[in-house]
């Protein structure tokens, strides 16, 4: 019966996602104990190379993918075709798709803790590597795994302990990661000459301790900053979220941790080209292992652009009540918002190097606190500020997309259940951010991705090549 139903959820799952190859299924185990993820994926790995990447390379490898225009070469490379990754793709109109899969789609079909209603970021997880929707039972598992491999080096513990709390916590996060580089598999089998075929295993099981152990390190950084130091113990039954709150603090507020768990969703990953994402997958090329390349996006995701802007947010509403008031008027809030442009500094928030429109990872938040804080002065605030910055960036011209994005919703929410470090908000994000980087390098590894090397010109080069030409 167990087998039955398995082998149907395969095959719609293989039905809905196309990415991974139908052929796949031949593959499947029919075993009777579960696939684990591990597993599953040594399944799907050989398919995809064979009958997807090296066709389309057969098939198109020469054909041109369209014009590179000089304007991208200044530009931040804004919409150059560079990169491939099949776990999320990211529409200006729709946003982000989870192997084809919208935000809401996620959050009906994804499996939930007992009695909640937010999808569990552990089948985000699978979702993302596979394609499909997992089972309770292979979610389960998975929380199981990473909760027996949650505890960090006792040097880690060191490294954080030491570290003087007004070193911002991106900066810990980022240490931290970077250390655990000291007991990784890949770069152990690498040095035992492991063939460039099984690249992706060690891969993997460095990718899953890298996730497990993300709450201990954060709740450890949030304990030493912000509280006394003490870092509850890990619960080995309990799903990730709730670990991760309990860590900060917060395990017996079930609101709390349903937040947890949409947010770590939706923060999970936003296609391949985005700063955090790509530095991962760049510094992953050069076969650094997963601790190496997640810390290195993590650097990127601590930039005020990218996701230290839920931080600036906070600061940017608390600022402007401080000036303006709370309950502050319509006019109040414009004036607030022009003195910020005229200032020469961004709205924090709003606006996206690829959406142009609102961002759904936004909407989810808001939905969420409609539901769960309609009351809320400052989610108040959040929703006269949505209805008031988007003219005012449409009137200032420059901003080619006034709408606001997920950073400017997650701060209102953490502080609503007494989350009120700011300072801290970013390695929430880097938490999640690390769902999406770690399925990525391990199929980058299965794949054989090539070190990235783009070419750079010179300004001069490129008024030579043009000279004389209109
Ligand atoms: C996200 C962001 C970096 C995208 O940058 P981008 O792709 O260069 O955006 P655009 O092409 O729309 O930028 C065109 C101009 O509008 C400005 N602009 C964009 N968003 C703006 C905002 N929220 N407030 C003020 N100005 C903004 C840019 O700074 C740029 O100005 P410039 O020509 O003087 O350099 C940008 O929108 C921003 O800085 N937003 C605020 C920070 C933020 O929320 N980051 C999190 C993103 S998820």
């Amino acid at each position: 019966m167990a087998t039955a139903l398995r082998t149907r959820s395969l095959l719609q799952s293989n039905q809905r996602f196309t990415s991974l190859s139908r052929a796949s299924l031949r593959f499947a185990s029919t075993g009777s104990k579960p696939l684990t993820l591990k597993e599953r994926l040594a399944e799907l790995i050989p398919s995809q190379i064979d009958q997807v990447v090296k066709q389309i390379r057969a098939d198109h490898g020469k054909k041109s993918f369209g014009p590179v225009l000089v304007d991208q070469l200044y530009g931040g490379m804004r919409g150059l075709p560079a990169l491939i990754w099949d776990g999320s793709v990211l529409d200006a109109e729709e946003g982000i798709r989870f192997r084809g899969k919208s935000i809401p789609e996620c959050q009906a079909l994804l499996p939930k803790a007992p009695g909640g209603s937010e999808p569990l970021p552990e089948g985000l997880f699978w979702l993302l590597l596979t394609g499909e929707v997992p089972t309770q039972e292979q979610v389960r598992a998975l929380s199981r795994d990473w909760a027996a491999r949650a505890a960090i080096p006792e040097f880690v513990e060191e490294i954080l302990d030491r570290c003087p709390p007004t070193l911002h916590p991106m900066s810990q996060f980022s240490l931290a990661v970077t250390a655990l580089n000291h007991d990784s598999a890949f770069a152990r089998a690498y040095q035992e000459g492991i063939s460039k075929k099984e690249y992706w295993q060690p891969t993997f099981d460095d990718a899953m301790d890298l996730i497990a152990k993300l709450p201990n390190i954060a709740g450890r950084i949030y304990r030493n900053v912000f509280g006394d130091g003490k870092v509850p113990a890990i619960d080995l039954e309990k799903d990730y979220s709730h670990n991760l709150a309990a860590l900060l603090g917060f395990g017996d507020n079930e609101a709390f941790v349903e937040l947890l768990r949409l947010y770590i969703t939706i923060h999970s990953d936003h296609e391949g080209g985005n700063v955090s994402a790509h530095t991962g997958k760049l510094v992953g090329s050069a076969l650094s292992d997963p601790f190496l390349s997640f810390g290195a996006s993590l650097n990127g995701l601590a930039g005020p652009l990218h996701g230290l802007a839920n931080q600036e947010v906070l600061i940017w509403l608390r600022k402007m009540q401080s000036k303006i008031g709370e309950n502050a008027s319509d006019d109040a809030v414009k004036e607030y918002v022009w003195s910020t442009l005229k200032a020469g500094q961004v709205v924090p928030g709003y606006g996206h190097a690829v959406l142009r429109k609102t961002d759904p990872r936004y909407t989810a938040q808001r939905e969420f606190a409609l539901k769960h804080l309609p009351n809320d002065p400052l989610f108040k605030l959040v929703g006269q500020v949505y209805d008031i910055v988007p003219g005012i960036l449409l009137e200032a011209g420059k901003a080619k997309n006034p709408w606001p994005n997920v950073d400017a919703h997650s701060g209102v929410l953490l502080t609503h259940y007494g989350l009120t470090e700011m300072q801290f908000y970013t390695v929430l994000f880097g938490v999640s951010r690390a769902f999406g980087v770690a399925a990525q390098l391990i199929w980058d590894r299965a794949l054989g991705a090539p070190l990235e090397r783009p070419k750079s010109y010179s300004s001069d080069a490129i008024q030579r090549m043009f000279k004389d030409k209109h």
